[in-house]
């Protein structure tokens, strides 16, 4: 109702601004001082936690990609093996599952039919499981052992958004808990326990270019395709802009990792194709504009949304200033635009933005 999304035109619109509140909350009794309070996890987590040798992750769709991120934060900071896959790919193929492994969903919803079933499925062949989820006594968060709630609320748009950034939140905490046993320093989680700490305000500063990304939004409400770019932990968010923008304003659009443009994609890019980039470091924008080139030739146009130290924009190249944030983070920050740029695209095409065609909030069937 009206009431409920306040101010708001739609829901996705007010869970996309709730998310500094929701990131706080997420956080919330779960830190003291410079430290994880692990206890989140569950009264038998510690113990549990001593014997993880390694992490297998499932989930589907935008918690797929949150899941992505984990795995490099699990591989970087804690040191141990950490797959990831797809719900529906894993629940139907014969898995390995080594000795030690930590069975580890992710979910806003905690109903997803291939998600459970996927833990129905190896639950008496791991060590334990546990799940990232937003809805309390889900079926999700019933049958793993373990559970951490990412607290954001209700989401009632169909395109996840405060969900998401409140799984990175909970899936940096995780990383937190296994590192301290592997390959974690007090220092290093000090270090990040202040990235976590200072998101809320820079997720603030991010929704601030609102305005601008309104105005990008004019430069793909009449495309076709659109191409999303990022490495490392950008990748996945790069993943993450594609499927927004498809979900909800019916714009084809892909993503690849940015190393893999010149192994076939670039083929694609023309004047109606527009290139979004998450790009923080410099090398990876030098890299870029190098490829697209030979498409700024013909008309292409890049956005790239880099740090303050970033090079001007010039022709075809528009660059999109981010507020700055520590390294570790960023992933959350750089998927506030992205959010913005769907939504504002969304409704120039005067698309269903909360109740997008053909999808529903929660697969629960096949
Ligand atoms: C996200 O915008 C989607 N609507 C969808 O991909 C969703 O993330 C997916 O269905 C998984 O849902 P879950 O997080 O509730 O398991």
């Amino acid at each position: 109702s009206a009431a409920e999304k306040g101010e708001f035109k739609h829901y996705m619109l007010k869970e996309i601004y709730e998310q500094p509140a929701m990131i706080k909350a997420c956080m919330e009794g779960r830190i003291s001082g410079d430290r994880l309070l692990e206890q989140c996890f569950g009264a038998n987590a510690a113990d549990i936690f001593d014997q993880v040798k390694q992490v297998q992750i499932i989930a589907c769709g935008t918690s797929f990609h949150a899941g992505i991120i984990a795995k490099y934060w699990i591989e970087a900071f804690v040191g141990i093996p950490c797959m990831i896959e797809v719900a529906s790919e894993y629940r139907y193929r014969p898995v390995v599952i080594p000795p030690g492994t930590l069975f580890l969903t992710i979910s806003q919803s905690g109903e997803t039919a291939d998600t459970l079933a996927a833990l129905r499925e190896v639950q008496s062949r791991v060590l334990a499981s546990l799940v990232i989820c937003n809805v309390p006594g889900s079926s999700l968060v019933r049958e793993s052992d373990l559970c951490l709630m990412t607290n954001a609320g209700p989401e009632i748009g169909v395109a996840s958004t405060k969900a998401f950034t409140t799984q990175l939140v909970a899936l940096m905490l995780t990383t937190i808990a296994l590192g301290r046993r592997n390959d974690l320093t007090a220092e290093v989680e000090a270090k990040i326990i202040r990235a976590l700490k200072a998101l809320p305000e820079q997720v603030e500063q991010a929704l601030a270019m609102d305005k601008d990304i309104e105005e990008m939004a004019q430069s793909f409400a009449e495309k076709h395709h659109a191409l999303f770019l990022g490495r490392g932990t950008l990748y996945p968010i790069a993943k993450e802009g594609a499927l927004k923008l498809k979900e909800i304003s019916y714009i084809h659009a892909e993503s690849y990792p940015a190393g893999e443009l010149k192994h076939g994609p670039l083929a694609l890019v023309d004047k109606d194709m527009p290139v979004v980039a998450v790009a923080p470091q410099n090398d990876m924008l030098d890299k870029l504009k190098a490829n697209l080139q030979e498409v700024k030739a013909r008309g292409g146009q890049l956005f790239v949304f880099a740090g303050s130290d970033r090079v001007q924009s010039e022709d075809a190249t528009h660059v999109l200033t981010m507020p700055d944030c520590d390294e570790i983070m960023q992933p959350v920050l750089y998927t506030i635009p992205l959010q913005l740029l769907s939504y504002h695209v969304a409704v120039l095409k005067g698309t269903d933005v909360d109740q997008p065609r053909n999808l529903a909030k929660s697969v629960t069937v096949e």
